[in-house]
């Protein structure tokens, strides 16, 4: 039996999923004096231990399938619990489990259609030879196993109507959140012209071949092409360029731009808009943002961490990072600033947004520890 999952045994799951049953543990479980009885923890604290799938608050998805088409990539099917709330594509989900007794948050974006006929969520993790979760969702991860998520949250979506001509770019695992917006896009009878384009070192990387081509054959305005940076075979070559986009399509400076990747793509495809008189037409989002250059008073005073009792030097690196070092274990997510899973209240000091620059010194204010770094000395509720 893997480490830490939370399994769930085949009599409870029959349980849970008899609505009437449901209903009673519903009602039993969301009574105030049931509340009460579990505080501080919650109801779901208790729950968790003899369902593991249900929930009454905080939502829960079992897993249903898992695939690791790609050498470096696990995808999962999840059926999420009734608390979920859905998502719009683009957006992303924290996901919870437990590995050595251990609970890790990492943040996904769903790569499903918002409107999958089955209700069911899909995520792709790309694995890291350091990245715990997503080695371990690739090497354990099986059908049966619950994980917690959070409901999604995230800007980066497809406005309402959709736009009349859509470049979709990605770089990596960036490709999840337009995978969705594809599919979005079709499952609604979008028939405007949607243009797919998808960055790999490898073509073995790419873990939405067979998706994507099905798609662009059943869907006349859909088209797709792959640029392999580190071998040859795709439609172009090398890094983001406007000769490759010149010739991928004339229109593409008409075109609503949705991008996914790394800084590189990001920034090459912002300035190539900017140039051109129209930023605006670009939407993305990051999973590694530049960091702006560390200035001297980030490496000068003290962090105390209030409630663990233990101070330490500033050394330059995210409270996150610091806390990390000096032994404590502060809940994190995706590390850069956009699911809120390691906000922390800072007593006291000023701290530093690491992508903006902003200097943040009221007290008492909540801040996101993996995006700040302390100018001067800093106290934290931690
Ligand atoms: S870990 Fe996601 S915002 Fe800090």
């Amino acid at each position: 039996m893997p480490n830490g999952t939370l399994l769930l045994a085949p009599s409870r799951l029959r349980l849970t999923r008899t609505p009437g049953a449901r209903r009673v543990i519903r009602g039993f479980a969301g009574s105030r004096l049931v509340g009460a009885l579990a505080a501080p923890h919650g109801v779901d604290r208790y729950l968790e231990l003899v369902l593991p799938s249900f929930s009454l608050y905080e939502p829960r998805a079992e897993i249903v399938d898992v695939d690791r088409r790609t050498p470096e990539s696990v995808t999962l099917r999840l059926r999420p619990s009734e608390v979920w709330r859905g998502f719009q594509s683009g957006q992303f989900v924290s996901m919870t489990v437990e590995i050595d007794g251990v609970r890790h948050t990492r943040c996904y974006s769903p790569a499903s259609s918002q409107h999958a006929a089955d209700g069911k969520l899909e995520f792709t993790a790309r694995t890291h030879p350091e990245g715990l979760v997503s080695r371990y969702l690739r090497e354990d991860a099986h059908p049966g196993m619950v994980v917690e998520l959070t409901q999604a949250g995230g800007d980066f979506v497809l406005p309402a109507p959709r736009p009349e001509h859509l470049l979709l770019i990605s770089g990596g695992s960036g490709i999840t959140p337009v995978m969705s917006m594809l599919r979005t896009l079709c499952d609604e009878g979008h028939d405007a012209p949607v243009t797919f384009l998808h960055y790999a070192r490898h073509e073995c990387d790419v873990a939405y071949r067979v998706e994507l081509a099905e798609l662009a054959g059943r869907h006349r305005n859909v088209r797709v092409a792959y640029v392999y940076t580190r071998e040859p075979g795709g439609r172009l070559h090398g890094h983001f360029t406007r000769a490759q986009l010149r010739a991928l399509e004339d229109r593409y400076r008409q075109a609503e731009v949705y991008v996914c990747g790394p800084p590189g793509l990001i920034e090459a495809t912002r300035g190539l808009w900017a140039r051109d008189g129209h930023p605006e037409r670009v939407h993305s989002e990051s999973f590694l943002q530049p960091r702006l250059p560390a200035t001297p008073d980030e490496e000068a005073g003290s962090v105390r961490f209030a409630a663990s009792d233990v101070q330490v030097s500033a050394t330059g690196v995210t409270l996150l990072e610091q806390a990390e070092q000096a032994g404590l274990s502060p809940a994190f997510g995706c590390r850069m600033g956009i699911c809120h899973t390691c906000t922390t209240r800072k007593l006291a000091g000023t701290v530093r947004n690491i992508y903006s620059g902003e200097l943040s010194s009221c007290e008492e204010q909540a801040i996101q520890i993996c995006v700040s770094v302390p100018a001067g000395d800093v106290e934290l509720d931690l």
